[in-house]
């Protein structure tokens, strides 16, 4: 059976209310969706009060960033990742393309981030996905091969065992404007058999994620990709309703 996970990330939104409201939907949503992983990942000042609300159901809590060092100490504004596993935090979000655009991750933070992560536990859902630019210069592959390459290259093929890869080509994040499936399924399959080159069992398990505007319309067709895992939800996580669709899109192609 195919393990699809379908993840919100709920970026820098809403407030403690609102985010409790949305996460009490989510989770008494859920009841049709019992293959499917869910997980939410609020920001980080909301990790315990939303934590709260999931603690003895189904729906997975993750954050959206953690510090890149090995101990805590005097890091100004960071959070440890030990911090979020305090919190109950199972996943976390390294790379996501606004945090490599607009606060300068380079891939050598994100893998250091990376391995930060698996040293506490936590399994990273990292973010690879190339610019409208780099599509359009043919560079979509060397892309996502240099930021697969820098956390392999850290952390060898075998951390990729406890990790989800997420493409999120940039030109579809928040815009409105989704890859197509066929897009979306040629990333993935390229991802996967950039794993099977150096470990085929490690590839044929890892999940991949399509994130990039996804929505209850067009999640479907994005996860009937033989290759594609599952989905990173931003704007569309922030509606329950909607983000419940994008379950039960996943939970259809379990029990199809
Ligand atoms: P979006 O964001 O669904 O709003 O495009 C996805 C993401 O950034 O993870």
């Amino acid at each position: 059976m195919r393990r699809y996970l379908v993840a919100g990330n709920w970026k820098m939104n809403g407030s403690r209310q609102a985010n409790a409201a949305l996460v009490e939907k989510t989770v008494a949503g859920l009841a049709r969706c019992s293959d499917v992983e869910v997980l939410v990942c609020p920001p980080a000042v909301y990790l315990e009060s939303v934590g709260q609300a999931v603690r003895g159901t189904p729906v997975r809590l993750g954050a959206q960033n953690l510090s890149d060092r090995d101990a805590p100490g005097a890091f100004t504004g960071e959070v440890h990742g030990a911090m979020l596993r305090e919190m109950q935090c199972e996943y976390v979000i390294v790379g996501h393309s606004e945090r490599r655009a607009l606060y300068g991750e380079t891939d050598e933070v994100v893998a250091r981030k990376f391995r930060a992560a698996q040293s506490l536990g936590l399994t990273p859902i990292l973010c690879v996905g190339e610019t409208l630019a780099q599509r359009e210069a043919n560079e979509t592959e060397a892309v996502l091969e240099r930021q697969l390459e820098a956390v392999v290259q850290l952390c060898e093929v075998a951390a990729l065992a406890r990790a989800v890869v997420a493409y999120e080509p940039v030109w579809a994040i928040g815009t409105g404007r989704t890859a197509t499936p066929q897009q979306a399924q040629e990333a993935h399959a390229f991802l996967r058999a950039q794993v099977a080159s150096r470990d085929a069992r490690i590839a044929a398990a890892l999940r991949v994620l399509y994130g990039g505007s996804v929505n209850s319309g067009n999640a479907a067709a994005l996860f009937a990709g033989p290759d594609v895992d599952g989905g990173l939800i931003g704007g569309a996580s922030l509606k329950a309703d909607e983000f419940l669709s994008i379950c039960a899109a996943a939970q259809a192609q379990v029990t199809r």
